[in-house]
């Protein structure tokens, strides 16, 4: 059974077991995300995928929440703009601003979603989370302060490689994706797939050959270009 919704003043016509994010591409709208990746099961943990009901004025995440018949959604509202770079600056506030030191600069989809949110500032600051890197296994490096809590890398390990190396531990502020034990990645069952570093949308799990073959591989230009044009984010 199909149903019928509008999106920006576009309608379209979905599954009724679809999600708004499915709905707006299908007519190609681009709503920004962090943590839904098509491959793996829901999550919507991050907010930044947030659009407006135009009738009730919620905001809803639009990767968890299922389309309605007649529903109205507006995708680009100041409220829900507004919505989703506060998000952002939120997940922001506890990550370190060190993009152009980071393995992952220029291929961080955070940095990605600051640069095309127009996120160059902070306006949250406070305490910050400083977890020790994990640097001794064979191919993968973690650097658990940069992860900012999608939860992509626990249930990649889980639903396609069925291992469940990686966990959610504690409670709130001090919520964590850790090892068993919290031993390093080496030592546990991990397979050394690299599906963890994959899916990551920061740098929080990196291959360590990879960085360097891609960032090798690229013009000397090109190089430029990334380094220029990474945001630097400041804590106001
Ligand atoms: Fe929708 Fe993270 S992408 S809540």
């Amino acid at each position: 059974m199909t149903i019928t919704l509008t999106i920006d003043d576009q309608e379209v016509e979905v599954k009724e077991d679809a999600t708004i994010l499915e709905a707006a591409k299908k007519v190609g709208i681009d709503i920004p995300t962090l943590c839904y990746h098509p491959d793996l099961t829901e999550f919507g943990s991050c907010r930044v995928c947030v659009v407006e009901n135009e009738e009730s004025g919620d905001l809803l995440a639009s990767c968890v929440t299922p389309v309605s018949d007649g529903m109205e959604i507006s995708t680009n509202s100041a409220k829900a703009r507004t919505a989703r770079r506060t998000n952002l600056e939120l997940l922001l506030a506890n990550h370190p601003n060190e993009c152009l030191t980071c393995d992952q600069n220029g291929m961080c989809e955070l940095q990605d979603a600051a640069y095309n949110l127009g996120v160059t500032e902070v306006s949250f600051s406070g305490e910050t989370t400083d977890y020790e890197v994990d640097d001794v296994g064979p191919s993968l490096k973690r650097e658990p302060s940069k992860c900012i809590l999608c939860g992509r890398c626990v249930r990649v390990c889980e639903e396609v490689q069925g291992v469940s190396a990686l966990e959610f531990t504690e409670r709130g502020f001090d919520s964590v994706v850790t090892t068993a034990f919290d031993m390093p990645q080496s030592e546990i069952n991990c397979a050394n797939c690299g599906q963890c570093a994959t899916v990551c949308p920061t740098g929080a799990i990196t291959e360590k050959s990879c960085v360097s073959k891609v960032w090798g591989a690229l013009e000397n230009e090109d190089k430029h270009v990334i380094v220029q044009t990474a945001p630097s984010i400041q804590a106001t």
